[in-house]
């Protein structure tokens, strides 16, 4: 593409920033509708994080993407935000339009997608089991409370912050959550009466992957079994769960998905997905 006087930015702001497969996914998903926008990673030091929004937002800036450490703490910078990462109390994308700059979260939206696109199901009615209670879980169990779950029970190594999550999704959009205690027989208990187990902790990451968030024998065939962690693709537990006769569904498909819906908010055309994924892959097997 050519960078001329029209080129609008979108940025990646974090700190630090490690590895990120946005930066190709979205400059080849502008580069597909020859959008002259470019995706460009920023790191920003804490100190900095208001003076570099302020700045932004003054620039030839269509938005940015937020992520670690700054999901929450952007939020105070924004002028507006609409009502899914109000409820998840978490900001990843934000678009620059006359100057206004309104956050949304996608990470909770992108698990959505990609469990309806790979399953051919709804989350409404389901019963959900959630590993983890970070901020990944939060984003996801926020947004299957909104979905309409029957009911999310949320399990984390640390139970208080299970059951912190669990009431504050009680409180903003009704009793559907329950947190269970990190002990065999009560998970064994909620899994059993669970349609969809979801790990958002990141037991089984790159390099770690020989480790799974929870033992095989929890797992039960009629369960959809995701996961969050998308390196490597087929992660231990996806490993497993497949071996039991699990449907199961990829972390990579929640990343796509999340990126997806962040380029439509951005360029409010449709994200090439096909191509966006196919980057995902490559890059990933390069890693
Ligand atoms: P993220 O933003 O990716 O969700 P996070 O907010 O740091 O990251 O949350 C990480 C989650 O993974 C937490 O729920 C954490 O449990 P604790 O609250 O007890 O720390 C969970 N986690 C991390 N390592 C874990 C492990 N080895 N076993 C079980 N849970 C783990």
């Amino acid at each position: 593409m050519k960078i001329n006087t029209e080129t609008k930015l979108i940025g990646l702001i974090g700190y630090p920033l490690g590895h990120s497969f946005s930066p190709l996914m979205q400059n080849a998903a502008f580069e597909r509708y020859l959008l002259n926008k470019i995706y460009i990673p920023i790191e920003v030091s804490p100190e900095n994080l208001e003076t570099v929004v302020k700045g932004i937002s003054k620039m030839n800036f269509d938005g940015f993407n937020v992520t670690i450490p700054y999901k929450i703490d952007i939020i105070k910078y924004l002028d507006e935000i609409d009502e899914y990462a109000k409820c998840i109390g978490a900001v990843n994308t934000v678009s620059i339009k006359n100057g206004v700059l309104k956050g949304y979260n996608t990470d909770g939206i992108g698990f959505l997608k990609s469990y309806k696109q790979n399953t051919g199901t709804k989350i409404e009615g389901k019963k959900v089991f959630v590993l983890g209670s970070g901020g990944a879980s939060r984003a996801v169990s926020m947004t299957l409370a909104l979905d309409k779950a029957d009911k999310i029970y949320i399990c984390n190594r640390t139970y208080e912050k299970a059951l912190a999550l669990s009431n504050d999704i009680n409180e903003k959009v009704g009793e559907c959550s329950v947190a269970v205690p990190f002990f065999h027989e009560d998970m064994k208990t909620a899994i059993d009466d669970s349609d969809i187990l979801i790990n958002t902790t990141n037991v089984g990451m790159f390099p770690n992957i020989d480790f799974s968030p929870i033992d095989k024998d929890l797992l039960n065939e009629k369960l959809t079994v995701c996961d969050v962690v998308y390196n490597p693709k087929k992660t231990k537990l996806l490993q497993e769960a497949e071996e039991i006769g699990c449907e199961t569904v990829f972390g990579l498909s929640m990343l796509l998905y999340q990126g997806a819906e962040a380029f439509e908010i951005w360029t409010e055309k449709k994200a090439p997905v096909d191509l966006m994924l196919k980057i995902l892959e490559d890059g990933l097997k390069e890693n």
